[in-house]
């Protein structure tokens, strides 16, 4: 979703801006802008469309050693040229970007129009500047804070003014925003991948935590004007993790990072000697696991799906009744909350709104929540109680696959740790422990049969509906399978449980709509083969996904992944499924890394 991006030092910051802003592109946005200061003249430049666009069309004069930048996704008002951000104050003194959504935009709106101010937009954010630009106060950071406490919702802001030409003014409330320290010069950007070329140093702003930046230096407050003592802290990501490493697509490099994204998962978290997981951020004893009773897991989209089969993984592994909701639905139906149970949040951004409504609402009403999050220093994974961090590395295409992988591989760790603190024997853990080290290699081995999907996606991309089944562990497969082809090839898909075809969906099957069938070699290939039965006998076409060839020449095509620990099986049964996607997607000329009508991160409801 939006993106903003800020610098101010000694040069001409205009190039920093726009390779910041091309660095978020990924998240999803319909139009960009620039403004930057010189000389006391604040400049402004911005249009619907691509941030190459932009930029072809920018003045020269719009440069100076400070300005911020924008990629907009809409909210209020459509995509449009003065819809874009920066907004300006009717002077053109102010400029202000922001994400997220003001809830009281209309209310402002009304009494600033009844006070003769005349608007250039339809968007919520140009009311702040017009509040800043009548604010009294001093400095600069006096005017924001005037303006944000009139103000209700969410945001990530950066605001600048011509006349104080050395600073710019940052402000979060439930949307992400970073500063970057640099050698005399200071960048700030609402995603690290923004900033990470130019420094490693880092400072994530709280929630009511604003920050007065110049070219030496910051300093972080609170809406009350309470200095909050915030230091840098590094991290451990490099703009290499941001490239496509010599792939046409984000989505196909990152399907290969999975060997390593998963040794990343596992590093350091295997315990031989006790036959069991360690995981650090867990910050949960024994006694304290021995006393959980249930696990309820929260995510959106493919990390709900991760959650389902993460809940199976628990309920299998540890004995322990598991179950996974929608963040987006559980947040709002007033749920009630057991301090039996340990909920998890699931997210690889860790910023999606849902999400984190879904955290706070457990913990407002006493309960604790584990956090499984990618992102580190994200606004999940500091909400959280105690986390487990994925480690594979950032994900950049809107369509979710090594975080996904990694996340049933740390649910498989959960397992392991919540299992081994109760019942599962020394040589159930053992033999997990040899599973999950495998992973890696068996990946790369479904990798090698690429050429095979390939072919396979070509057979059905031109198909305009397919249904995905799967039984207990391959359920929820059939749903991220289905997921990840619907979101990057646009073909509808749609998953069941295999047993609940002949209830209603079997009046589908026609030899147009291809049936793509998830069937490992566990205790539900007997069932599943009749499945397999009555799809064919109505001459539907069968993709089968599993560890052999279910005979009967009932398939019409075989993926195979090797076999795994049955409990492990879900993580190897993905793989084939997002490249079938990803090569759906590419026969059919889709834009595979950032589909249609789509954010990576989802920081609005
Ligand atoms: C699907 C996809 C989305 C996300 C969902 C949650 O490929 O990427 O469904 O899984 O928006 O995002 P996070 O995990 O960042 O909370």
């Amino acid at each position: 979703m939006c993106g903003i991006v800020g610098y101010v030092g000694k040069q001409d910051g205009v190039p920093f801006l726009l390779e910041g802003l091309q660095r978020l592109e990924y998240r999803g946005y319909d139009s960009a802008g620039v403004a930057a200061v010189k000389n006391g003249t604040l400049r402004v430049h911005k249009a619907e469309g691509r941030v190459r666009g932009m930029a072809d069309t920018l003045p020269k004069r719009v440069a100076g050693p400070l300005g911020i930048a924008h990629t907009r996704w809409a909210t209020h008002g459509p995509p449009s040229d003065v819809n874009s951000h920066p907004h300006v104050d009717t002077e053109g003194r102010v400029a202000v970007v922001h994400n997220g959504i003001i809830e009281n935009a209309a209310v402002l709106r009304a009494a600033l129009e009844a006070d003769g101010v005349v608007f250039a937009s339809d968007t919520d954010t140009e009311v702040v500047a017009h509040l800043v630009a009548r604010a009294d106060g001093e400095e600069l950071e006096d005017r924001v804070r005037a303006a944000l406490r009139q103000v209700e919702g969410a945001y990530g802001i950066a605001v600048c003014d011509a006349t104080v030409p050395d600073r710019i003014v940052v402000a979060r409330n439930g949307s992400p925003v970073v500063l970057g320290v640099g050698n005399g010069e200071m960048f700030v950007a609402s995603d690290i991948a923004a900033l990470v070329r130019h420094t490693q140093q880092v400072v994530f702003l709280e929630d009511g935590e604003l920050a007065t930046v110049t070219a030496d230096g910051f300093r972080t407050f609170t809406l009350d004007a309470q200095t909050t003592n915030k230091t840098a802290t590094e991290v451990d990501v490099t703009d290499d993790d941001y490239s496509r490493g010599g792939h046409a697509h984000y989505l196909r490099k990152e399907i290969g990072d999975q060997p390593e994204a998963v040794r990343g998962t596992l590093r350091g978290r295997l315990d031989h000697r006790f036959a069991t997981s360690r995981l650090g951020g867990l910050e949960i004893n024994a006694r304290e696991l021995r006393a959980i009773r249930r696990v309820k897991i929260l995510g959106c989209g493919s990390a709900y799906y991760s959650g389902i089969a993460g809940a199976h993984l628990i309920e299998t592994v540890a004995r322990l009744p598991a179950d996974a909701e929608p963040a987006s639905e559980f947040r709002y139906r007033s749920p009630v909350i057991d301090p039996e149970t340990l909920y998890v949040a699931v997210s690889q951004s860790g910023e999606t709104a849902d999400t984190l409504g879904a955290v706070q609402e457990v913990q407002r009403k006493g309960g604790r929540v584990l956090g499984i999050v990618n992102v580190v220093g994200s606004s999940i994974a500091r909400a959280t109680d105690s986390g487990i961090y994925l480690h594979a590395g950032p994900e950049v295409s809107v369509a979710s696959t090594k975080a996904y992988t990694c996340t049933l591989t740390a649910f498989a760790l959960l397992a392991l740790h919540l299992g081994r603190v109760r019942d599962l024997g020394p040589g159930d853990g053992e033999r997990l422990i040899a599973g999950l080290e495998a992973l890696p290699a068996q990946i790369e081995e479904v990798l090698e049969t690429e050429e095979h999907i390939a072919a396979v996606a070509g057979r059905i991309a031109d198909a305009t509906s397919a249904f995905f089944i799967g039984r207990v562990a391959g359920f929820p497969v059939a749903l991220e399978g289905a997921q990840k082809l619907k979101e990057i090839s646009y073909v509808h898909a749609e998953a069941y449980p295999a047993s609940e075809l002949k209830h209603g969906p079997l009046a589908l099957i026609t030899p147009d709509l291809p049936t793509i069938a998830v069937v490992p070699d566990d205790q539900m290939l007997e069932k599943n083969r009749s499945a397999l039965q009555q799809v064919a006998a109505r001459g539907g076409r069968l993709v089968v996904v599993g560890h052999s060839d279910p005979g009967d020449g009932v398939a019409d095509d075989v993926l195979l992944v090797p076999r795994s620990e049955p409990e492990l099986d879900p993580i190897l049964l993905g793989i084939p499924l997002q490249l079938l996607a990803y090569h759906a997607a590419v026969a059919l000329g889709r834009d595979v890394d950032q589909p249609r009508n789509l954010a990576k991160s989802v920081t609005v409801e």
